[in-house]
C-alpha cells in the first residue's frame, strides 16, 4: 500500500552535527551501523559525503535504514541536458568586461524545477573536486513522480521567489526566500512549488563542504551561528509506480525507470544531512570606528580550497544593518579583486546600486574586473552628513571564488544581458585638482 510517513516540517537544530532521527519507533539499530538483520525489515546503507579517511573533524557521512536499497533502479541513460553545463562551461573566450543581466522570465510551460535549470557560469571542473557552477531557476510545476541527485556537488538553494518544499532522503525542508537551504552531493531528493511560479539561484559546489567560516579573534560568537541551522528529522515515502530518477554527473543529466521512491529512508543517524538557514537570523558585525571591514565579515558559509585562507566559495549576504563609521565612505569603495564576484539580490535594493540591479537579476565582476559605485551613489555618498542609518529592505549575496568564472554560451548570447551596464560609470566626474 501507498503511503507517505511523517512529512511533518519538524528540524533538528546545529551544524554538523551527530544527528539521530527515525520516522517509526524502533527503526535505528540499538548498537552498531549494520546489524545482521536492520529492524523492521530495513536494509542498512552507508552514505559518504568524505573518504573514509578524512580527519574525524571534517569527516562527513550518515548511515540511512531504508525500505530498499539505492542501487534497485533501471540502467540511467543520457538525457537532453537543456541548458545545465559543466566544465568547461560551452569554452566561450572569458570576458574581461563587467557584467550584469536582467532576471529569467517565469516559464509558460510546465517546468519543474531540473527542467528549469539554466547555468550561467562555473570554474573548475566536478572531476577534479574544486571549483563551483552558478545556476538559476524557474519553475511553476511540482516535481512528484520525478527525484533527482548530484553527484557533482552539493546544492546551495537561495529562492528569490516562491516557497519550494524539499523531500530528501533526509526529511522535508520547506524555505521562502531569504531563507537558503543545501542539499549534500548525492541526496536524492524532490522539491514542490506550492506557490507556483518560483525562480531563484543555485550554487552548486564541486570542491570540500559548505561549512561555517572560523571567527578568529571574532570570538565564539557571531554571524551565522550553529543553533541557527536546522536539518530535518526522518521521513519517508513507501510508493511504487512508473517514476524516474534523474541524476546529473560530468555536467550531464542522466535518467532510470525507478518503480519506487527512493525516498524511503525510515530512519538515519549521522552528520552528513541537508540543511535549512533563515538570512535574517545572521549577525552582522561591521565598523565602530572609521572604514569598513572586508566584506568577507558577512560570510555565511565557506567551502575552503586546498590554499589556506582562499575560499573555493563564499556565500556572503548583504543584509538590513545599520551603518555609520567616522570619514568613511559608507557603501562599498572601488576595488578591484583576484577573487571572482557573482552576485545576486533576493530582494529590495543592494546599496551599491542605484538602479539595473533587481531582485532576480544578476551580475558578474570576475578576477580583476574593475567595479564600484554608479556615479549617482557616489556623489550622495561622499558628500552626505554621516549619521546612524538603517539600510532595510535589501538582501544581496554574492558567490565568491578563487576560480575564474568562465560564462556560458547562454550567459553571454541571452538578451537578458545589460549590454550597457559599463555605462553606468562613465558619469563619474573628474574632481582633480580639489580643495
Ligand atoms: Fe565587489
Amino acid at each position: 500500500m501507498d503511503s507517505v510517513v511523517s512529512t511533518e516540517l519538524v528540524y533538528q537544530t546545529g551544524f554538523g552535527n551527530e544527528f539521530a532521527t527515525e520516522a517509526l519507533a524502533g527503526a535505528l539499530p540499538k548498537r552498531g551501523n549494520s546489524p545482521q538483520k536492520a529492524p523492521h525489515g530495513l536494509y542498512a546503507e552507508l552514505l559518504s559525503g568524505t573518504a573514509f579517511t578524512v580527519p574525524r573533524e571534517t569527516n562527513r557521512r550518515s548511515w540511512f535504514y531504508r525500505i530498499r536499497p539505492s542501487a534497485m533502479h533501471q540502467p540511467f541513460e543520457q538525457i537532453d541536458s537543456g541548458l545545465v553545463k559543466g566544465a568547461p562551461f560551452d569554452n566561450q573566450p572569458v570576458s574581461p568586461n563587467q557584467m550584469r543581466w536582467n532576471p529569467l522570465p517565469m516559464p509558460e510551460a510546465p517546468t519543474d524545477f531540473i527542467d528549469g535549470l539554466v547555468t550561467m557560469m562555473g570554474g573548475g571542473d566536478a572531476s577534479t573536486g574544486q571549483g563551483l557552477a552558478v545556476h538559476l531557476y524557474t519553475a511553476n510545476a511540482s516535481m512528484t513522480d520525478r527525484f533527482f541527485f548530484n553527484a557533482d556537488g552539493e546544492m546551495l538553494i537561495v529562492p528569490e521567489q516562491g516557497r519550494l518544499t524539499i523531500h530528501t532522503e533526509m526529511g522535508v525542508i520547506d524555505i521562502v526566500p531569504n531563507e537558503i537551504a543545501v542539499v549534500p552531493r548525492g541526496i536524492k531528493f524532490r522539491i514542490e512549488v506550492p506557490d507556483g511560479m518560483s525562480r531563484g539561484y543555485v550554487c552548486e559546489n564541486y570542491g570540500a563542504a559548505l561549512r561555517l567560516p572560523s571567527l578568529g579573534p571574532i570570538g565564539s560568537n557571531g554571524l551565522a551561528n550553529p543553533r541557527d541551522f536546522e536539518t530535518p528529522i526522518a521521513a519517508y515515502e513507501d510508493r511504487e509506480g512508473d517514476f524516474t530518477l534523474t541524476c546529473k554527473m560530468g555536467g550531464n543529466l542522466w535518467s532510470a525507470k525507478i518503480g519506487h521512491s527512493p525516498l524511503d529512508v525510515v530512519a538515519w543517524h549521522g552528520n552528513y544531512a541537508p540543511y535549512k538557514y533563515d538570512l535574517a537570523d545572521f549577525n552582522v558585525i561591521g565598523s565602530i570606528s572609521f572604514d569598513h571591514p572586508d566584506p568577507s565579515i558577512f560570510t555565511v558559509l565557506t567551502s575552503p580550497s586546498n590554499s589556506a585562507g582562499t575560499a573555493n566559495i563564499d556565500f556572503v549576504i548583504f543584509p538590513p544593518r545599520w551603518m555609520v563609521a567616522e570619514d568613511t565612505y559608507r557603501p562599498p569603495w572601488y576595488h578591484r579583486n583576484v577573487m571572482s564576484e557573482f552576485m545576486g539580490l533576493i530582494h529590495g535594493q543592494y546599496d551599491g546600486r542605484k538602479e539595473g540591479f533587481v531582485p532576480g537579476g544578476s551580475s558578474l565582476h570576475n578576477c580583476m574586473s574593475p567595479h564600484g559605485n554608479d556615479a549617482e551613489v557616489y556623489e550622495t555618498a561622499s558628500t552626505v552628513e554621516l549619521a546612524p542609518t538603517y539600510i532595510k529592505d535589501t538582501m544581496a549575496f554574492m558567490f565568491e571564488t578563487c576560480m575564474v568564472y568562465k560564462p556560458t554560451k547562454f550567459a553571454m548570447e541571452t538578451e537578458l544581458m545589460q549590454k550597457n551596464y559599463f555605462e553606468c560609470w562613465q558619469g563619474l566626474q573628474k574632481h582633480f585638482p580639489g580643495k
